[in-house]
């Protein structure tokens, strides 16, 4: 079995420690500052399990460690900066988190070790010091790049998708990733911005008031993905954000917790990343850019307050 490397303990952090440890797998954990670390998590059965202490801010990370890097999109470049020169040779990363990054720079920081992106819906969120369990989901995930020979890389998918499956199955490995982060790209761009600017919860979106709009951003995401060679149909992407919208109807999405509690959010990895690639390929994103600037604007009222 490989080694487990967990980067961060945010919300889905927490969720995978809490997984391993009631499977009773060691696991090694590291953080940018042991302040205010959550310490218990809420199971959906209503169990709470104790996190384990973390002692020191940067254990080693072990010879063909799975490396889970569950952070912000905003805090990936950071980390994988600072993984760098401290990965050994064999050690697979999995970037775990919402929104699109630019690929480029990602495979640039890494050059040595393979990268996977992977996307779950399971959920949870903080509530003080307890990370609450708020929903099950699926979990997909693909090779972003490696450079190992097919046979590795094979070993390595399946270790991942083993793990995969004891903590956040139904897992799937997909050859064509993008479609998959596109997809999830097109619900966050959606569900994130709406329920933070209207101050809802994710089942409110189900009202006749935002079809419109809805429509809106989903056709203009589509235009962009297709500049970018990604194929998306109008139908099944509207579906699948139906389908979100009324599984999550309970749950106030991350955007919203992220403003709520005045921390930076993912907007600029969601609607920012749809709005420069729709300028750059000369495809109409005013629905995407006029929730893009809304979100800014209250990002910034959220830091003049705290001044
Ligand atoms: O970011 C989120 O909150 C989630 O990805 C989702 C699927 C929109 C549900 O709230």
């Amino acid at each position: 079995m490989n080694p487990i490397h967990i980067v961060g303990r945010g919300a889905i952090g927490s969720l995978l420690a809490a997984k391993l440890v009631n499977l009773d797998r060691l696991f090694t954990c590291e953080v940018r500052s042991l302040n205010n670390l959550p310490k218990t998590v809420l199971n959906l059965d209503k169990s709470v399990t104790r996190l384990p202490a973390i002692i020191t801010h940067q254990p080693n990370i072990l010879d063909d460690s799975i490396v889970i890097v569950p952070l912000k999109a905003y805090q990936i470049e950071n980390a994988l900066r600072d993984l760098a020169f401290r990965l050994p040779k064999r050690a697979s990363v999995v970037l775990l988190h919402n929104g699109m990054l630019d690929r480029k720079a990602i495979k640039a920081l890494l050059p040595n070790h393979s990268i996977y992106l992977a996307t779950t819906s399971h959920a949870a969120k903080r509530e003080g010091s307890q990370i609450h369990i708020t929903g099950t989901g699926t979990t997909q995930f693909g090779l972003a790049k490696s450079p190992h020979s097919p046979d590795a890389i094979s070993t390595e998918i399946a270790s991942i998708k083993s793990l995969f499956t004891r903590l956040i199955s139904p897992v799937s490995y997909s050859d064509d990733i993008d479609q998959i982060l596109w997809q999830k790209l097109i619900v966050n761009a959606v569900i994130n911005p709406l329920t933070a600017i209207h101050n809802i919860k994710n089942g409110v979106l189900g009202d006749s008031a935002f079809t419109k709009v809805i429509m809106n951003i989903i056709q203009e995401c589509i235009e962009v993905a297709s500049t970018l060679s990604v194929q998306l149909e109008y139908t099944v992407m509207s579906e699948l954000v139906r389908s979100v919208i009324q599984n999550t109807a309970n749950n106030y999405s991350s955007m919203h917790q992220d403003l709520k509690n005045h921390r930076p959010s993912e907007i600029d990895y969601i609607s920012g990343f749809i709005v420069s690639k729709g300028k750059e390929n000369g495809v109409d994103v005013s629905e995407n850019t006029r929730l893009l600037d809304q979100i800014k604007r209250l990002e910034q009222a959220n830091e003049n307050h705290s001044k």
